[in-house]
């Protein structure tokens, strides 16, 4: 490429380290410009593009708040969300940004992870193909999209330096799965690594992730970029097919990369190659035009997929919809004040917002409003509780408002528990003590206990449902439309239910134990009762499946079947295709999911719905690659994973399978539900190491919540506080939509930060918090004044 013969070493090492919060370097004097970006995913976060990306969401250019991952993924719309997708791709255009930091598409691989609400599914099949399709619209207007966190970042506590130990069936079926039918069916632009390691490795110079799977198995062509701040050793990551560092804008590891190349440990032509990527990237997302984006047009689409991504959970005696006739006893401080998006990175300021208030009034709603619990506090106000209980007394029919605030539930953290705030549980037992119909309608990111479920009697969960959240949440209650969504992960009766539930985020080293047995796949295949499960979500109409016929065909097989509405509305149903082999010499999921199909029907209406499978999605990952086994599949197609109305068994050619070890080792796992440290060190093939929490000297990678010297507390306090006095500040802003906005980007900051790394912080802090700074400090902390001091003065310049 001619640009990078005009290049100098200097130019090119500091092309891979970001340039500003959001953008990398432009060198405009040898035509390079720099590249944009926004984060992501369920709308842009704009903020200025020289300002710390987190700091004052807002001041962020207003853009559409879309519902988040797991509410657009429980439309199971595929072309919704592609419509999503181009919806976001015309906004990034209308600001002028080439690379759309999104999606994210983890695993939900335990309902306490703070992030669930980004992330789609724990079907690596419908995040794969829900995310596909998002990529594919972001695309379509030029834009590039980054696909994130890759991968295993199912936990945000140490998420900056944990190790996700996971075996290579299971990292390959579920946890890459995703990004592999994305990158296969959507070629994305960009990849953003995770922060945490995966076996042994951080992300961001992962080996087997980068150059391996993503590049070499999945023929991956883009632009492989850190999480914002997600670097270890700069040059290490750039050997293993790391292109650029975010946000960079340090000279730390500029000169690393220089000296690297100098020094003889680094091939330029390695570096040249990342170069060429960038620059590549800014080719294929360079903005011929800035058009305007229609921003009502896209709080229609907002709303549209809000409906759909409802999920009816409970509706005895059909007690939904509501008659606008009637008076009805509205109560929660989630009325009040409406949650509809998560906090952290995708925190953004929507363009239009309707809330629930809003949305009664515009829809003539005749209610009267009591608080019962405030959404920002955690525990029962009983004058609050008394009120409510008294006024409820007056009604017949109660609509509760209660779910997930800030406090339990964001990105940075994880949850303490799978329940409701006990302010708002306290309440609602008492609520269905006075025998009144009960609508309880939840705000949430991931699934929550509901052990109130049986006492009441419709539950109505709307998840995150974005800007149009208020409209959408009258319109599903009072009958304009009914409810479609189905769950795109298993709600358990209770956490304990959850495999190796009390493990989950203990210490840094995050064992995957149940392996490929995560969310249905474990319920289903062990027989244990949940709540509600994968796939299920009912609707004001019902559905009746008929006449199976399965077809091979030379790619795959085609299944085809009928559906009639039998009810008086008009829905949409989610068709569900499933896969058992119960002959198979390896382990498997009694059920695995293999294609959906969503499709709209009139009452009496019947339809001829298909849904193709191909063998390529039948194979297992067995010893070192996919192999399609043969035998006999049984096919079964119904509405939920639990709800399979028509079978039929299908003969299929492919090779034989050899059972391992590790099939003995599950299988026995299956019986037993126990699995020692070691027996997992024998299915992985790795000593895992013993973590020491507050272990002396601290290094790098200290979280900083362990600092606990005399100049080790005084940083962690200072540290621990940034988020503290943001969070106050925004305490006394008038605006309540801003107050509560910024209210939650303190929450985050201040949760975030003792999980973090003086390593991470420093590479993520934008050029605040600089690499000699972090260095010095450790050493103070570790109780080396004058060589702190003298770290803190040093300087990181390359000499030329
Ligand atoms: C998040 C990413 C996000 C980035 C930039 C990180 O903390 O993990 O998802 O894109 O910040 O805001």
């Amino acid at each position: 490429m001619e640009k990078i013969e005009s290049l100098t070493l200097k130019e090119k090492a500091s092309l891979l380290v970001g340039n500003k919060p959001m953008a990398s370097l432009a060198i405009p004097e040898k035509g390079v410009e720099e590249v944009t970006m926004s984060d992501g995913p369920n709308g842009l976060r704009i903020e200025n593009l020289d300002g710390d990306s987190l700091s004052n969401v807002s001041k962020a250019k207003p853009a559409t708040c879309f519902p988040v991952g797991v509410t657009l993924a429980s439309t199971w719309n595929l072309e919704l969300a592609n419509k999503m997708g181009s919806a976001i791709g015309e906004e990034a255009i209308h600001y002028g940004i080439n690379v759309v930091l999104g999606p994210a598409v983890n695993i939900q691989r335990n309902p306490l992870c703070g992030r669930n609400f980004e992330y789609l599914s724990e079907d690596p099949l419908v995040a794969g193909k829900i995310g596909a399709e998002l990529v594919k619209g972001i695309q379509s207007n030029g834009v590039g999209a980054c696909v994130k966190h890759f991968a295993c970042n199912s936990n945000e506590k140490y998420r900056y330096i944990g190790d996700s130990l996971v075996d290579e069936r299971a990292l390959n079926e579920i946890y890459l799965k995703p990004f592999e039918i994305i990158t296969r069916e959507s070629d994305p632009r960009a990849i953003m690594t995770a922060y945490n390691q995966v076996n042994g490795a951080f992300c961001s110079e992962n080996h087997y992730l980068i150059e391996e799977k993503l590049r070499n198995s999945w023929g991956f062509s883009g632009l492989v970029m850190t999480d914002w701040g997600g670097i270890v050793h700069r040059d290490i990551a750039l050997q293993n097919g790391l292109d650029l560092e975010m946000p960079g804008m340090n000279d730390f590891n500029i000169k690393v990369l220089y000296d690297a190349v100098k020094n003889g440990s680094l091939k330029e032509e390695t570096l040249d190659k990342s170069v060429e990527r960038l620059i590549d990237l800014k080719e294929r997302t360079r903005i011929k035009e800035r058009k305007e984006a229609d921003f009502k047009a896209h709080y229609d689409l907002a709303l549209k997929i809000a409906l759909e991504g409802a999920v009816l959970l409970k509706n005895e005696n059909n007690l939904l919809p509501l008659s606008k006739e009637n008076k009805y006893l509205v109560i929660g401080g989630l009325f009040d004040s409406m949650k509809y998006q998560g906090g952290g990175s995708s925190l953004l300021n929507p363009m239009i917002i309707k809330n629930h208030k809003d949305a009664f009034k515009e829809k003539g709603i005749n209610y009267d409003f009591v608080m019962g619990y405030f959404e920002n506090e955690l525990n029962p106000d009983e004058k609050l509780e008394l009120e409510a209980l008294e006024k409820a007394k007056e009604y017949d029919t109660i609509i509760f408002y209660g779910g997930l605030n800030d406090y339990v539930e964001s990105e940075g953290f994880d949850r303490d528990d799978m329940k409701l705030p006990s302010n708002q549980l306290s309440l609602l037992n008492k609520l269905t003590e006075l025998g009144k119909k009960i609508v309880v309608v939840i705000f949430n990111g991931a699934p929550i206990e509901v052990p109130f479920a049986n006492d009441v009697n419709a539950i109505l969960d709307m998840m995150l449902p974005g800007e149009a959240g208020g409209e959408a949440t009258t319109m599903l209650l009072f009958g304009e439309t009914s409810p479609s969504g189905k769950l795109a992960q298993t709600w358990a009766i209770n956490y304990e239910d959850i495999p190796f539930a009390n493990e989950y985020v203990s210490n840094p080293y995050e064992l995957y134990k149940e392996s490929i047995f995560v969310g249905y796949r474990y319920f289903e295949t062990i027989n244990k009762e949940v709540r509600y499960p994968f796939g299920y979500g009912l609707s004001y109409t019902s559905f009746k499946y008929s006449d199976l016929k399965v077809d091979l065909q030379k790619d795959g097989i085609l299944a085809t079947f009928k559906i009639k509405n039998i009810g008086s509305f008009e829905g949409k149903e989610i068709a569900q295709l499933y896969i058992t082999k119960s002959d198979s010499s390896v382990v498997r999921p009694t059920l695995e999911l293999k294609g959906f199909n969503k499709v709209n029907l009139k009452p009496n209406e019947e339809k001829t719905a298909q849904i193709f499978v191909s063998f390529d999605s039948l194979k297992v990952y067995s010893i070192d690659s996919f192999k399609l086994e043969e035998g006999t599949y049984l096919i079964s197609v119904g509405s939920s994973s639990k709800d399979l109305y028509l079978k039929q068994q299908v003969s299929i050619k492919g090779e034989e399978l050899k059972k391992t070890l590790n099939d003995d080792i599950y299988t026995l796992y299956l019986k037993t539900l126990e699995m020692s440290k070691e027996t997992f060190e024998k299915v992985i093939s790795y000593k895992i190491p013993e973590y020491k929490f507050d272990s002396r000297p601290y290094t790098l990678e200290t979280p900083i919540g362990e600092f606990n010297t005399f100049f080790g507390k005084i940083f962690r306090k200072y540290a621990t506080n940034i988020g503290l006095k943001k969070y106050k500040k925004a305490k006394k802003i008038k605006d309540p939509l801003i107050r509560e906005r910024e209210k939650k980007g303190g929450i985050f900051v201040a949760k975030v930060m003792p999980n973090n790394s003086i390593r991470s912080l420093t590479f993520s802090s934008s050029g605040l918090f600089p690499y000699n700074l972090a260095e010095g400090i450790l050493e103070l902390s570790n109780g080396h004044f004058f060589k702190g001091v003298g770290k803190m003065f040093k300087k990181y310049k390359i000499k030329e």
